[in-house]
């Protein structure tokens, strides 16, 4: 996530939270898909039921970041393009930057290829922004056509 440079240190550590719980939540389902590849299912289970929880963590960190009672579909895809860019334009071409100066051709095709991906997802979520601005127009002509309607109606 970009980092919010006006940020209390409150809000900076709901982020925190937020990444920690958001890894471990991946990091478990990771390490279940290796504990059921080495024939654990039991500790598999355990990592998946544990994930579940740490997602539940992660969302709460999310309600007080986000305030998911204020929020709209429109600033929800802003967030999200916002997010996408920032990988595509700076984290990744960083990242891409310091692997190649340090030799790793595995790290430089890997964070070229997330950037390639994350601008398809920003592409995506720009084009789901559109159809709603454009859903949100309709349903403006919508509403004023029938208001005229009711408006033109004889008493
Ligand atoms: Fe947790
Ligand atoms: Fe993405």
């Amino acid at each position: 996530m970009k980092a919010n440079m006006n940020a209390t240190r409150t809000q900076k550590n709901l982020e925190a939270a937020f990444a920690g719980e958001s890894m471990a939540n991946r990091k478990y389902l990771y390490f279940a898909k290796i504990a059921r590849k080495l024939g654990d299912e039991e500790v598999a289970a355990l990592f998946e039921k544990t994930a579940n929880e740490e997602t539940a963590h992660a969302f709460s960190h999310l309600d007080l970041i986000f305030h998911d009672e204020k929020m709209t579909v429109q600033r929800l895809l802003e967030l999200a393009i916002e997010g996408e860019l920032y990988e595509t334009n700076h984290m990744y071409p960083e990242f891409e930057q310091v692997a190649r100066e340090e030799g790793d051709a595995a790290a430089v095709a890997e964070f070229k290829e997330q950037a390639a991906e994350s601008a398809g997802h920003a592409d995506i979520f720009a084009q789901a922004a559109k159809r709603f601005a454009g859903l949100a127009k309709v349903e403006a002509v919508h509403a004023a056509r029938y208001q005229q309607m009711l408006d033109k109606k004889p008493a």
